[in-house]
């Protein structure tokens, strides 16, 4: 659904904003992109943003932020304790979410490890629609597990089911049968799930797993940091709310939870992130936390400036125009790129445009990690920053084989307001070039692995010489252009 409808019949997206700040950008030639994708050991969390042209790394903290955002951030006011700045961001959250309580933190995963601390006890099992790399993180260093119950269409990378992201009611019912309150310390819906595609969850699903939890006593916590692409799922893609406003369907999600917790780098569009909390028992069982690992507990880590940010852009994020942006302009590149038959996951989620490195390189083994090939590919093609989500960002197993993921995805993310449509369609024209190429894509192998979290620091190189010939055919095809 686009907002606005072109006289022409064109289908595009169309921006409800004007830029007025600017960052200038480079795209060196592509001799010297395959150096600096060298010189960063072919993972593209070390190239030097200087000479990336798009960075799609992420839509963590890289959102645009609005005037009335940075106009806020000059009435902030930075006192230690009791700060102004304080209450007014609790005044928002309180309306917009309904829950009496608030801790601040300094980002989203701050949130998960305070959660963690007070809630997962060794042996317990956490049930949630789809883990995040810090969330499982923090629960499995608790001596908890993770139990993912994503309905089976979640894992299907082509499919027309608008809601992947929905936990199978019945599988959570069972296992809660099973282990019971005492091994279950709280239901984790992550609305807008991550890791497989941005895919949202939706408020129907949302009240049955309410209704599971009420049937056995179980705590029902929501991670909003995706929230804003979620509600813009429900309204359009859910009949039943199709009429209903944004600030309903938030508050419809909230009533339902008894913690929503969310990384402010992403929803809000600032560099934060906070836990609401419904009951007092709960907000005093994590309070002691907030200040011994992030500050006080009027800032939380987090720059008061900040803070009044965030509460602008919470309040923006209530705005469809604002809201809409992201998928509507992720649904234009996804969908043009199935159209040119590069294999995306469908249908389009938030975040970004998830290209399947699995069927773009189905030559390449995954033992050779085809997604962080594709990365390293894209960067090569047209200075294209992505990131692996595939084997390279799992962990090995303890007897040092692969962990195979289930999935090998680049994900492209569209940070909010950042790019223009024409940027989108470069990364498509790239995207679509390099599919047209793919035979000359070849594998990557490890020259320097770190034990934790390889994929941040870790070094590739190619198995062959196969990225000098994607530069020849580049040159081929594109003559001196850059
Ligand atoms: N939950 C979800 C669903 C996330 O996507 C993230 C971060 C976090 C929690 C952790 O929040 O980064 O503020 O500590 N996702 C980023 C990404 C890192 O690039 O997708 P954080």
């Amino acid at each position: 659904m686009t907002r606005v409808r072109f006289h022409s019949g064109d289908q595009l997206p169309l921006e409800m904003h004007k830029v007025r700040i600017v960052q200038k950008l480079i795209l060196p030639p592509v001799e010297r992109r395959l150096e600096a994708v060298t010189e960063a050991g072919n993972n593209t969390f070390l190239l030097q943003n200087a000479e990336v042209f798009l960075d799609m790394l992420t839509d963590s903290g890289t959102n645009a932020m609005s005037d009335r955002q940075q106009a806020a951030m000059l009435m902030a006011d930075d006192s230690y304790a009791g700060s102004a700045t304080y209450t007014r961001l609790v005044t928002v959250l309180k309306d917009i979410f309904g829950m009496d309580y608030f801790l601040p933190v300094h980002q989203g995963r701050a949130a998960e490890h305070i959660l963690s601390q007070v809630l997962v006890t060794e042996g317990s099992v956490v049930p949630m629609n789809f883990h995040f790399t810090t969330t499982k993180a923090h629960i499995v260093l608790r001596g908890g597990a993770v139990e993912e119950l994503l309905t089976p269409a979640g894992l299907e990378v082509t499919s027309t089911e608008p809601f992947k992201g929905n936990i199978d009611i019945p599988a959570l019912r069972k296992l809660a049968a099973e282990r019971g309150t005492a091994g279950i310390p709280f239901v984790r819906v992550e609305l807008g799930t991550n890791l497989i595609g941005g895919q949202p969850v939706s408020l129907a699903n949302i009240r049955e797993v309410r209704e599971v939890c009420d049937e056995f006593g179980l705590l029902l916590v929501a991670d909003a940091s995706l929230l804003a692409d979620n509600l813009w799922f429900i309204k359009t893609r859910e009949a039943e709310f199709a009429d209903a406003s944004l600030r309903d369907i938030t508050r419809l999600i909230a009533d339902q939870c008894d913690i929503l917790y969310f990384s402010a780098r992403k929803v809000g569009c600032v560099r934060g992130g906070g836990i609401c909390i419904r009951s007092q028992e709960l907000h005093d069982r994590m309070r002691p936390l907030v200040p011994l690992y992030e500050g006080f507990l009027t800032y939380g880590g987090m720059s008061v400036r900040e803070m009044e940010a965030m509460a602008v852009g919470l309040e923006e994020t209530m705005d469809l125009d604002m809201v809409s942006q992201g998928p509507q302009f992720i649904r234009y590149m996804v969908d043009e790129l199935d159209r040119r038959g590069v294999p995306v996951i469908t249908p389009a989620g938030g975040l970004g445009c998830h290209v399947d490195a699995m069927r773009f390189l189905d030559h390449v083994p995954q033992e050779q990690y085809p997604a962080g090939a594709l990365a390293s590919a894209a960067f090569i093609a047209g200075g294209i920053r992505g990131m692996e989500r595939g084997t390279l960002s799992e962990q090995r197993e303890p007897d040092g084989t692969e962990r195979l993921a289930q999935m090998e995805l680049l994900r492209l993310a569209l940070p909010r307001r950042v790019f223009t449509l024409s940027q989108v369609r470069y990364a498509i024209d790239r995207m679509d070039w390099l599919y047209q190429n793919r035979h000359l894509v070849g594998g990557l192998r490890f020259v320097e692995e770190p034990d934790v979290l390889r994929f941040f620091y870790g070094r590739l190189a190619p198995v062959s010489d196969w990225q000098e010939q994607l530069v020849a055919a580049f040159r081929r095809d594109f003559g001196d252009s850059l």
